[in-house]
């Protein structure tokens, strides 16, 4: 694309209507919302401050981001949480122009608090449904099982779950993933397909390419949450390419887990003009230093993306959810009006 000038990035970026596919909604708890809620829950943190807790996130990689990530969670209590944490993200995504988020969350981080998984469930089910009817953003829960705890424990997760099975389109894999490799969940995964659930997996955010083969073959996972390790492997990068298996890429979060030195050498951009199935997304923008706009404005600006691969980023989001065919087509096009309308904005004589 010709002639493009960095600072009309963050509009672009604004105009273009986006999805977001890899968010852990506990990720999203800010300081000042998990001081308010450790205040109303008589929950108490080691921290003095906003100040100091937002100090705290400085980390060395994924295990060291996961300690502080579930000693934060332990705010979450009610019914009243769930949905307040929810809403307060689709807030931010609306105004973002976001219009669909498919949102992890961990069940057995709260559960084995004592927290029932209804008011889990109940209270990000609400602020989905007030978010869609208000601001017609749309959204889907992905139950996320934890791979560092045993596999009998995520399929009586996954048993718990059963009775509002409807309320979930996917179940997912996170925490910490080395030597915790996809097959120990072969079951669990079989089970919840079994009962009409699409599967995706975290694989090669700090675990090998195989561990990417292994979510493909032995949990038949629809899309690989970060996945940028697959580079390692090049049969594995002509694979996916081949069967277009989206990779829900998360750069902040790769940086700030030490995945990459620097966004400078973030291999997104060399994934996207390899063909693969890239998309753009935050992961846990309240500890990552940005939510899903941010990820795509310094993305752009540290990797020299095209505007053209900032539309295809966008659409590739759409692409990739799990959107029925016909609601995919809608959002495809609208991102092109979009884009078309950016445009015209930025040069009134040029035809619409
Ligand atoms: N990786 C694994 N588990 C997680 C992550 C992540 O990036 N974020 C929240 N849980
Ligand atoms: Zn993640």
């Amino acid at each position: 694309m010709a002639n493009t000038l960095p600072d009309r990035i963050p509009a672009l970026v604004q105009a273009l209507l986006k999805a977001e596919l890899h968010l852990h909604i506990e990720g999203t708890l800010e300081p000042e919302l998990a001081f308010a809620m450790a205040k109303r829950n008589g929950v108490a943190l080691r921290f003095d401050s906003v100040e100091a807790l937002r100090a705290a996130y400085d980390f060395d990689d994924l295990q060291s981001f996961l300690d502080l990530y579930y000693e934060i969670a332990s705010v979450l209590r009610t019914e009243r949480d769930f949905h307040d944490l929810a809403a307060a993200y689709l807030e931010r995504m609306a105004a973002e122009n976001v219009r669909h988020v498919e949102i992890f969350f961990d069940p057995q981080t709260h559960t084995a608090r004592g927290v029932a998984y209804e008011a889990v469930l109940d209270g990000l089910s609400a602020a989905l449904a007030e978010a869609e009817a208000a601001r017609g953003i749309t959204g889907r829960l992905i139950l996320s099982f934890l791979r560092d705890r045993s596999a009998e424990e995520a399929m009586a997760t996954l048993e718990a779950a059963l009775p509002r099975l409807d309320r979930i389109a996917a179940v997912g894999l996170d925490s910490a993933e080395r030597g915790n490799p996809p097959a120990k969940f072969e079951a669990v995964f079989a089970r919840a397909r079994a009962e009409g659930l699409v599967a995706v997996a975290h694989a090669g955010e700090e675990g090998p390419p195989a561990y990417i083969r292994e979510a493909l073959d032995r949990l038949h996972v629809a899309r690989i949450d970060h996945g940028v390790r697959c580079e390692e492997d090049p049969n594995l990068v002509a694979r996916l390419r081949i069967e277009q298996v989206p990779l829900t890429v998360c750069p902040l979060s790769n940086v700030r887990l030490r995945v990459f030195d620097s966004l400078a050498d973030h291999n997104l951009k060399r994934l996207l003009d390899a063909g693969l199935l890239v998309t753009i997304n935050s992961d846990d923008p309240a500890y990552f230093g940005g939510y899903l706009s941010t990820n795509y404005v310094e993305t752009q600006r540290a990797l020299a993306l095209e505007e053209a691969d900032l539309v295809t980023l966008a659409k590739n989001g759409f692409t990739a959810s799990l959107l029925p065919a016909e609601a995919k087509a809608v959002h495809l096009a609208a991102v092109d009006h979009a884009y078309e309308d950016f445009l015209v904005t930025q040069d009134p004589h040029r035809l619409p």
